[in-house]
């Protein structure tokens, strides 16, 4: 019987995390609403399958009993993660996902309390959002223990799939967010830019809304913290061009016509681009004293961190390393998790 439940794994980023922990012998069960998707999927890597949909909270809970652990890759999180984290705290189930939403986070944070005492481990954002920048933070932190402010960046996320493009849609007019004097501040799109060394010079970067600013409080306890995007300065003005458009995205029926479009427009990255591209992530910390430091990772490509990050922690998770309660990445598994998946390197620069 296998122990890991896959669900969305007929998705882009799904496949690819079934296909790895097939090779590996983890023997997932794959699963998700489309039994046509899946009968096809499973016979191609003779897998278990279980077809089910996420509208009965018990039900799932049924489903989810079997296994020690659910890989959650159905996103948008904000629709799905409600049911599975319900059902598998009923089923004393481990629950991981790849999520980068905001608000998932602190949703799934807020079920602290029932995780602890149902004995059950809850992590959401095991790709590349939010391993990488978390695992930095935690180091970072460790090197200035008293560090007030957190600033975080990324450039590499050049060619994205299909959900990660609906994922966008769903957030757009919402603008952004920075947590300030340690509580979660909204802020205008685009609302800072600084310029940041990746490691082969300066670029230019712009403040997103990207899940540390909820991990990365939890993992370090650091009050304020930002998170940047590397951008050409004209997709900058774009971003800050496009605020006064933000009540119009914000309509449900324009977000669901542009959702509806992405799947045949949108690919993601194909296999050239997912085993060459590199990513790259800088982070800074001060304290109140003018203290300074700065690291840097360099890692593969978005998506391939993706499918080692989310496997490593559920080989974790499957081995019995489940620390009970809402878990950050670092916070369960410390700042050198990052290190274990093969081709990321660290360095401290400042
Ligand atoms: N953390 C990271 O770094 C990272 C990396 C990669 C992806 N992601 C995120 O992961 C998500 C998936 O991305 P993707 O490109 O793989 O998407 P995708 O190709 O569109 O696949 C999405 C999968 O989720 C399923 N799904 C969506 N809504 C569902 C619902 N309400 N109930 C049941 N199943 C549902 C889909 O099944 P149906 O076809 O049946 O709808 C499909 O299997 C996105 O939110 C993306 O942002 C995060």
């Amino acid at each position: 019987m296998s122990e890991l439940l896959l669900y969305g794994s007929y998705g882009y980023t799904g496949e690819l995390i079934a296909e790895v922990a097939t090779e590996r012998g983890l023997d997932p069960t794959l699963a998700g609403r489309d039994e046509r998707e899946l009968t096809e999927q499973a016979a191609e890597l003779n897998c278990e399958m279980a077809a089910f949909d996420l509208d009965d909270v018990d039900a799932v809970a049924d489903r989810l009993a079997d296994y020690d652990v659910v890989l959650n890759c159905a996103g948008p999180f904000v629709r799905t993660y409600e049911p599975m984290v319900e059902a598998a705290l009923e089923a004393g189930t481990h629950y991981l996902d790849i999520t980068g939403e905001i608000d998932v986070f602190e949703g799934v944070a807020g079920y602290d309390d029932r995780a602890t005492e149902a004995d059950v481990m809850l992590m959401s954002g095991v790709g590349f959002d939010v391993v990488p920048t978390d695992c930095l933070a935690a180091h970072l932190a460790e090197r200035l223990p008293d560090a007030t402010h957190l600033a975080l960046a990324f450039k590499g996320l050049a060619d994205i799939s299909p959900g990660t493009m609906k994922t966008m849609l769903n957030y757009a007019g919402d603008g952004g967010y920075v947590r300030r004097d340690g509580l979660l501040e909204s802020v205008p799109t685009a609302y800072r830019t600084r310029r940041i060394d990746f490691g082969s010079g300066e670029r230019s970067a712009v403040t997103i809304p990207w899940g540390d600013v909820v991990t990365g409080y939890h993992t370090t306890g650091i009050p304020n913290i930002e998170v940047y995007m590397a951008a050409p300065e004209p997709a900058i003005w774009a971003m800050r061009g496009s605020r006064p458009l933000a009540p119009l995205l914000d309509v449900g029926p324009v977000k669901s016509t542009l959702q509806g479009l992405v799947d045949a427009a949108v690919s993601g990255p194909g296999e050239r681009t997912r085993e060459r591209g590199r990513g790259y992530v800088w982070g800074e910390v001060t304290d109140a004293d003018g203290n300074r430091a700065v690291s840097r990772l360099e890692t593969p490509e978005t998506y391939k961190l993706t499918v080692e990050s989310s496997l490593e922690i559920a080989e974790r998770v499957l081995d019995g390393d489940a620390p009970a309660g809402y878990q950050t990445p670092a916070g369960a598994y410390g700042a050198d998790l990052v290190l274990e998946i093969p081709g990321v390197e660290r360095e401290d620069v400042v």
